[in-house]
């Protein structure tokens, strides 16, 4: 017959299908002795008088499914790590903690697990700074597995922020011949030396991997109004901090007929609230995991944020409370000197562990194209970054020079206006005022998860002197 889900199972619909995934298994609602087939990796064994109980574990969920088997079936390999192929009855579970349980008439050991040299270990919490060794394994813990499945949710919960919005989703290149940030933080990309180019180089000009989709966006919003893309971002810095990488994905967003930094700081906070809003009711449990695992009394420093609104107060402003405070600082913040990461968790813990934005830059700090405060006698451009506690810098954005001679200028003086003919272009054919924003996605989980270092959140973290698998 028809199998009934409970609600929390991505797809409830009914099914005759044997083969259940374990979050399936788990939420299928009175069980009462179907036959299925359940395949996943063995989590734990425990023989107990005549009877054998195995948790096999698929990634569909937190929860393993409980297997009970007669401990005469050959029980030799069925041990942690191992992966099987179960078939059995699907029934009401005596166990406290689940409702359903699977009665195997049939255990196939697909891959066996040498446990023995097998790095994870049996009832063993391992700290993530452990796990980091085993790239190609950490994701068969408790612990990543959560993580990651938050990532995936994440992901979705963004792309429905931006659908939900309006928003058109655009795929910049990765391949790209400018720096948008300026920063020179680029990795030239080259073909390998076995391939045969007639010409000197391969696109005739150099390229590089991309630190930023924006400048692709602004051309996007010029014909769609309110764009985003979401990928891969590269940068060259030389850093092993718990909060930078050589490659992380960024969220971009440009839109257009923008008139002030205030609009765009609302899609940011809106942003930030509605995906992590989604997060916390479609994994909770994930998320509950990685609370108690790494960050205990992080959900309440969460809830704080999402229910006060985000602060605002401009640079000048800021380096006024870092020249007032107690604390002494390695670097002394002075105006006209970028803030440093001590500076933002000061700021952060100031304003009462709520996210704040830090807007109207020094213009001498900022790329080019930024839109310049005309009617700052200090100089400014309309730039805004979100500092969050426990990470500081999570977005950073601004209002773009929409105008065409002052960019002109701009680009001028930076010696780049041949380069950016394409970009004056834009100016020139239906300027609009415009502006947008960049969201680390590593940062986003940090701060969401209570995850002190970014090489947790990320599958594969590339930084230097890594890049293992
Ligand atoms: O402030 P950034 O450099 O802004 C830009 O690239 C803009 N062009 C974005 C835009 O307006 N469309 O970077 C944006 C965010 C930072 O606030 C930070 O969260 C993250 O990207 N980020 C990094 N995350 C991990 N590792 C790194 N090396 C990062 N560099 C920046």
């Amino acid at each position: 017959g028809a199998l009934r889900f409970c609600s929390s199972v991505p797809c409830p619909k009914p099914r005759t299908s044997a083969k259940l995934r374990v979050r399936e298994a788990l939420g299928v609602l009175d069980a009462s002795g179907e036959r299925v087939t359940v395949q996943g990796w063995i989590r734990s064994v425990r023989s107990q008088k005549e009877v054998l109980f195995l948790h096999v574990n698929d990634g569909s969920s937190l929860e393993s499914l409980q297997v009970v088997a007669d401990s005469s079936l050959d029980s030799r390999e069925l041990g942690f790590g191992s992966s099987v192929e179960v078939q059995g009855q699907l029934v009401k579970s005596q166990a406290k903690k689940q409702n359903v349980e699977l009665k195997a008439e049939k255990i196939e050991v697909i891959g066996n697990c040498e446990t023995k040299v097998f790095p994870i270990k049996y009832k063993e919490r391992h700290p993530l700074e452990f796990l980091r060794q085993y790239p190609h394994l950490r994701c068969r813990t408790n612990a990543l597995g959560s993580i990651l499945r938050v990532r995936s949710e994440a992901t979705a919960a963004i792309h429905s922020y931006f659908k939900d919005n309006g928003f058109v989703h655009i795929h910049t290149p990765v391949i790209t011949s400018n720096d948008c940030e300026g920063a020179g933080e680029l990795f030239q990309v080259e073909p390998s030396s076995k391939i045969k180019v007639p010409e000197e180089n391969f696109f005739n000009v150099p390229a590089f991997l991309t630190v930023s989709g924006q400048l692709h966006l602004e051309v996007m919003a010029g014909a769609f109004t309110q764009v985003f893309t979401f990928g891969p971002t590269f940068r060259a810095e030389n850093s092993q901090s718990r909060r930078h990488l050589a490659e992380f994905y960024m969220v971009e967003a440009e839109i257009s007929f923008l008139e002030s930094l205030q609009d765009l700081m609302q899609v940011m906070e809106d942003l930030f609230k509605a995906a992590t809003v989604m997060v916390l009711s479609n994994c909770s449990e994930d998320v509950e995991l990685c609370h108690k695992f790494v960050a205990p009394g992080h959900r309440d420093r969460l809830e704080h944020m999402l229910k006060n609104n985000f602060l605002i107060i401009s640079y000048t402003e800021a380096v006024e409370i870092l020249n007032q405070a107690s604390q002494n600082f390695t670097f002394t913040p002075k105006w006209g000197v970028d803030l440093q990461t001590e500076h933002e968790k000061y700021l952060v813990k100031h304003c009462g562990d709520i996210p704040v934005f830090v807007i109207n830059y020094p213009l001498a700090l900022k790329p080019f194209y930024m839109r310049e405060n005309e009617d700052d006698p200090q100089q400014t451009v309309a730039a805004v970054d979100l500092l969050v506690p426990g990470i500081g810098e999570l977005y950073g954005g601004s209002l773009r020079e929409e105008r065409y001679h002052i960019l002109e200028q701009r680009l001028a003086r930076s010696g780049l206006t041949e380069a950016y003919q394409w970009y004056l272009d834009l100016r020139r054919f239906g300027s609009v005022p415009h502006g947008g924003f960049g969201m680390g996605f590593e940062r986003y989980l940090q701060c969401v998860l209570g995850v002190n270092n970014i090489k947790d959140v990320i599958p594969f973290p590339r930084f230097t002197h890594s890049c293992v698998l």
